[in-house]
C-alpha cells in the first residue's frame, strides 16, 4: 500500500483530505440535504459559488499570473478569446441567427480587453461565424499588430468608422461583442469610446461582454449603461457581475493553477470534462 502511494505521489492524499474536509463543511453547515450540498456531490459548482473580485484583487491576480507564474500576456489572450468564442457558439449557435450570414460585431478598447476581442474574433471565424471588428484605439506594441494581421489575413474586415445609428449595427450584424474595456477601466469614458457605447445602449441585438460590460464600474457596475444579453467572466467574476441581469453568465480562462486559487479563495467551480468554459446560474 505505501509502494503505491509512492507511485501515486502525496498530491492525491491530500486531495483525498481536502475533499473530505469539504464534505464535512457541507454537513456542518448547509446541510446533507440542502440544494448546496446536492450541488456540490453532483461535482458542480463548490459550496458558496465563486468569489466575486474587487478590482484590486482581479489586478493582483492578473500580477501573480504573470510574475509569479510565468504566464505570457498572448498565452493567456488566447485562452481568454477561445473562451469568449466558445461561450458565444454555445449561447448563439450559427443555426440559432434568423439572417443568412452570421454576422458579428466585435468592438476592441485600447488594453489586453480588446485583445480578448481580436483572439475571440479569430475564433469565431474559425467557427463558422462573419466577424467584422472595430479598433479605433490601437496600442503599438507588437502583441497588437500580430494579432491584426491574424484577423486581416484571416479575412476578417477592420471597419474604418463606428456606425453612428443603432438601426444600422441592428440590420447589418446578429450580435455585438463587447470587448472596450475590462477590469482595469476607470473613470468617465473617454472617447472615441462614449460615443460608441451610446449607440450600443440603443441596439436591439443581444450584447456579449468580455469580462465586463464596458462602461460599468468594475465593482459597482452601471445602472445607466449597457445591458448586456451575456457576460463571459474571465478567471473569476468581478463584484459588478452581481448586477448583470442578462440571459447568459459563463465563466472562462481555465487556467487558474490550483494554488492560485486557494491564496486567493476564488472558489472556482469546475468545469465539465475538456470544456473551457461553464455557465454559472
Ligand atoms: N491576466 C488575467 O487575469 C487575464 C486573463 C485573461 C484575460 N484578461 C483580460 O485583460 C483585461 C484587463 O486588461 P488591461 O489591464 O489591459 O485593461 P483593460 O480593462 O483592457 O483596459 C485598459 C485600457 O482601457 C483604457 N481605459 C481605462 N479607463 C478608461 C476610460 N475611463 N475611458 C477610456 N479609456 C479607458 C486604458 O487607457 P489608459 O492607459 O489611457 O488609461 C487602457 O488602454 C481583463 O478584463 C481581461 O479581459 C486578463
Ligand atoms: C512604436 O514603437 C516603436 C518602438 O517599439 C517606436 O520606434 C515607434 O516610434 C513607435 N511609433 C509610434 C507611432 O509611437
Ligand atoms: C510578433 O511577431 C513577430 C514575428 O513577426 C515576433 O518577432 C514578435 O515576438 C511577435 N510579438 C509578440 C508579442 O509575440
Amino acid at each position: 500500500m505505501r509502494g503505491l502511494r509512492a507511485l501515486l505521489g502525496l498530491g492525491l492524499l491530500v486531495g483525498g483530505a481536502r475533499l473530505a474536509v469539504r464534505a464535512d463543511t457541507c454537513l456542518r453547515t448547509a446541510g446533507v440535504g440542502s440544494a448546496q450540498c446536492r450541488k456540490y456531490r453532483a461535482g458542480g459548482a463548490m459550496e458558496g459559488g465563486p468569489k466575486f473580485l474587487s478590482q484590486a484583487e482581479a489586478q493582483a491576480v492578473d500580477e501573480e499570473l504573470f510574475n509569479e507564474y510565468k504566464f505570457s500576456v498572448d498565452q493567456l489572450m488566447e485562452l481568454a478569446g477561445l473562451s469568449c468564442a466558445t461561450a458565444i457558439a454555445k449561447a448563439y449557435p450559427v443555426s440559432s441567427f434568423t439572417s443568412n450570414l452570421p454576422t458579428v460585431l466585435v468592438v476592441c478598447g485600447p488594453g489586453n480587453n480588446g485583445g480578448d476581442g481580436l483572439v475571440c474574433a479569430r475564433h469565431l471565424k474559425l467557427f463558422g461565424y462573419e466577424p467584422a471588428i472595430f479598433y479605433p484605439k490601437r496600442p503599438n506594441k507588437s502583441l497588437f499588430e500580430n494579432l491584426t494581421t491574424q484577423c486581416q489575413k484571416m479575412d476578417i474586415p477592420f471597419l474604418s468608422e463606428f456606425p453612428q445609428e443603432a438601426e444600422v449595427i441592428d440590420g447589418a450584424y446578429n450580435l455585438v461583442v463587447d470587448a472596450i474595456f475590462g477590469f482595469s477601466f476607470k473613470g468617465a469614458v473617454r472617447e472615441p469610446f462614449g460615443t460608441i457605447l451610446s449607440t450600443l445602449k440603443h441596439i436591439t441585438i443581444p450584447i456579449a461582454s468580455v469580462d465586463i460590460p464596458s462602461g460599468w464600474d468594475v465593482e459597482k457596475g452601471n445602472p445607466d449603461g449597457i445591458q448586456p444579453d451575456m457576460l463571459i467572466s474571465l478567471t473569476a467574476p468581478k463584484q459588478s457581475a452581481v448586477h448583470f441581469s442578462g440571459r447568459y453568465h459563463y465563466l472562462g480562462g481555465r487556467f487558474v493553477p490550483k494554488a492560485l486559487e486557494k491564496k486567493y479563495n476564488l472558489n472556482l467551480p469546475t468545469y465539465p470534462d475538456t470544456e473551457c468554459v461553464r455557465k454559472l446560474p
